[in-house]
């Protein structure tokens, strides 16, 4: 396929090229943020399966270099055409809308990039080239973190909790559908376990899903640790494919619980455990309605409820269903569809060629064997 074809069927792709962003997943996370406002008060932040490096780019360009993208742009945006609305007449209303605050740059701000791919540098982030599944990652990470920490010490939890952990991990997709929801899901529980090692009470979780059919109890085991969990789907990520995010906000973990990396959690029921103490999960939480969707029993603990629980008030067994939410201006490209190019367009090169891509040895190969279908110059 040809570069203006690919950038007439993928808007994003090539909005991605003209905008500078190394890949078009950034607008997935610009979307997101101009959903849930995941930037707002956020300073310490991990990006795991980075690479190439499109959602580091948005945070250096949000936290390091204080620029107008997602939430911000947008509010900016819907501030803008209001007060033309207001001019041109079309609106009477007398209410003072407050401007939206300028975006600058922050202090203090630390971002740790994790890939098993190498990764083109960012200014001010620092990247690590590791396995977010292997245990020896979380001292990389912390280390990371804070260059005071020992690795050789027990302890993984970080000294300077981080504020938002986002995971936009993919394995290479083998077109088994199960066994590529599978191998997601154990990125998930990775990411996951890391998260636990470094949030924040009160931080933040964002991570790709693949939707497959037990992806109810995972949001079950997310809500024991996340007071907010929601299913979201931004309009770059494509309607026909599994894929959306896990938006776990307000992390707030059971009493007692520690991070383990013994015992992490996906290996076994511990969370149920764990939140077993503090009364979350009871029996199984797992009802399918006649119409199909899944309930989940589930204890949506508010702090009222916990101080009503506390004088034996409160109604443990409230039925919870994750939320799912579209989420991007609904001015945005549609990821599905064709769009007409702009007039006089001029199809651009991509902003950062993978480094080390797992198919290079391939083509490698393909070379040596004197091309695309294995022809040799002058033989018939
Ligand atoms: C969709 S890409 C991420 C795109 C990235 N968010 C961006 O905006 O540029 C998925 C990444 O997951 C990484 N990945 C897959 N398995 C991993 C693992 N076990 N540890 C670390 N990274 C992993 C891949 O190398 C790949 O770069």
């Amino acid at each position: 396929m040809g570069k203006s074809s690919k950038d007439k069927r993928d808007a994003y792709y090539r909005l991605a090229k003209e905008q500078g962003w190394r890949a078009r997943s950034a607008f997935k996370l610009l979307q997101l943020d101009e959903e849930f406002d995941l930037f707002n008060g956020v300073t310490r932040v991990v990006d795991l399966c980075a690479a190439p490096g499109s959602w580091s780019q948005v945070l250096s360009r949000v936290l390091i270099q204080g620029q107008q993208v997602g939430r911000a742009a947008w509010e900016d945006k819907r501030y803008k055409e209001l007060l033309r609305l207001r001019q041109q007449g079309s609106i009477v209303d007398d209410s003072e809308e407050e401007a939206p605050t300028e975006a600058k740059p922050r202090k203090d701000v630390k971002i740790v990039a994790i890939d098993l791919q190498p990764m083109s540098p960012l200014e001010g982030i620092t990247c690590l080239k590791a396995d977010i599944t292997h245990s020896s990652t979380i001292p990389l990470l912390l280390q990371a973190l804070d260059p005071d920490y020992d690795p050789t010490s027990s302890s993984i939890e970080a000294s300077s909790p981080v504020d938002l952990v986002l995971s936009d991990g993919a394995p290479d997709v083998t077109g088994l559908h199960d066994l590529d929801i599978y191998v997601q899901s154990q990125l998930l529980w990775a990411a996951l376990n890391l998260a636990l090692c470094v949030l924040r009470p009160g931080g933040k979780f964002v991570a790709k899903i693949f939707r497959g059919k037990d992806v109810d109890l995972l949001y079950a085991q997310l809500k024991v640790v996340f007071q907010s969990v929601t299913v979201a789907k931004p309009r770059s990520s494509r309607a026909s494919s599994v894929e959306a995010f896990i938006v776990c906000t307000n992390f707030q973990p059971p009493k007692g619980f520690k991070a383990s990396l013994d015992n992490p959690l996906g290996a076994g029921r511990r969370l149920e455990q764990s939140s077993s103490t503090h009364d979350n999960l009871n029996g199984s939480p797992r009802t399918v309605r006649d119409d199909g969707i899944v309930e989940l029993d589930m204890d949506t603990q508010s702090a009222e409820d916990a101080a009503s629980d506390r004088q034996g008030l409160a109604d443990r067994s409230t039925r919870w269903i994750a939320p799912f939410l579209a989420c991007g201006d609904l001015s945005a490209f549609d990821a599905d569809a064709s769009h007409k190019l702009p007039e006089g367009h001029v199809s651009l090169d991509p902003i950062q060629p993978p480094t080390a891509p797992p198919y290079k040895r391939a083509l490698e190969e393909r070379k040596k064997m004197g091309g695309a279908y294995g022809k040799v110059k002058g033989a018939g």
